[in-house]
């Protein structure tokens, strides 16, 4: 559609940075991305709270609560996944431009998606986190039963399974899940995230 008759006013708005000043942090997208079952909200919930209790001020976006509302129209087509990522990536971006620290959950299997979503953020405000957790042991611990549905073919283009995920090549952060507590990918997250986030 044309964008002619629009005239944003961006400019006119209460600067980002007076905002990061007033919540004394600054404010990044910190994009887990990884299998489903691999980590990525239990280790976003862990890191949430800490970061709160810290006294920063965040915002937790993730895949299925995402797909429950504003994005309950897509379906897992490559075409919608890449809709699904860009309207995330937009929507994290109004979050960044006030301030807030926000943490997206979404497989986001492509290296090509995750570039769109950064080429729409920022490379700056981009933080790419991949959670490293085999598919071996995502399909074991199956917490939602998608990956034994999927085996029996109730799920189509199941990521992993008929579809592929494409390992980040060069991850901001990366956490390798296997044998390791929450507790310790947390710590190891935080202590990599504070000093970009710290003021
Ligand atoms: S993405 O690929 O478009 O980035 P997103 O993170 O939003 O995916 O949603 C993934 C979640 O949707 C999974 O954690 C799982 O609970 C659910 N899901 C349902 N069908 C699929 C599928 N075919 N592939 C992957 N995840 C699926």
């Amino acid at each position: 559609m044309s964008t002619e008759n629009i005239h944003p006013i961006f400019d006119q708005i209460i600067p980002r940075e007076e905002k990061e000043k007033k919540l004394n942090q600054n404010a990044r997208i910190l994009w887990f991305t990884g299998l489903s079952g691999s980590g990525k909200t239990t280790l976003a919930l862990a890191l949430e709270k800490k970061l709160s209790e810290s006294g920063y001020f965040t915002q937790l976006l993730d895949g299925d609560n995402i797909r429950s509302g504003i994005n309950k129209n897509l379906g897992f087509s490559e075409e919608d996944r890449i809709e699904n990522i860009r309207r995330i990536a937009e929507i994290s971006k109004l979050f960044l431009n006030c301030g807030i620290i926000c943490i997206n959950c979404f497989v986001s299997p492509t290296i090509e998606m995750r570039q769109k979503a950064k080429a729409i953020i920022g490379e700056k405000d981009f933080i790419e986190i991949f959670v490293n957790t085999p598919l071996e042991l995502c399909e074991k611990r199956d917490v939602k039963g998608l990956y034994a549905k999927a085996r029996q073919g109730g799920i189509s283009n199941f990521t992993g399974i008929q579809d592929g995920y494409e390992n980040p090549l060069n991850p901001d952060i990366e956490v390798k899940t296997e044998n390791k507590s929450i507790e310790q990918c947390v710590e190891e997250l935080i202590n990599k995230l504070l000093p970009i986030i710290k003021k």
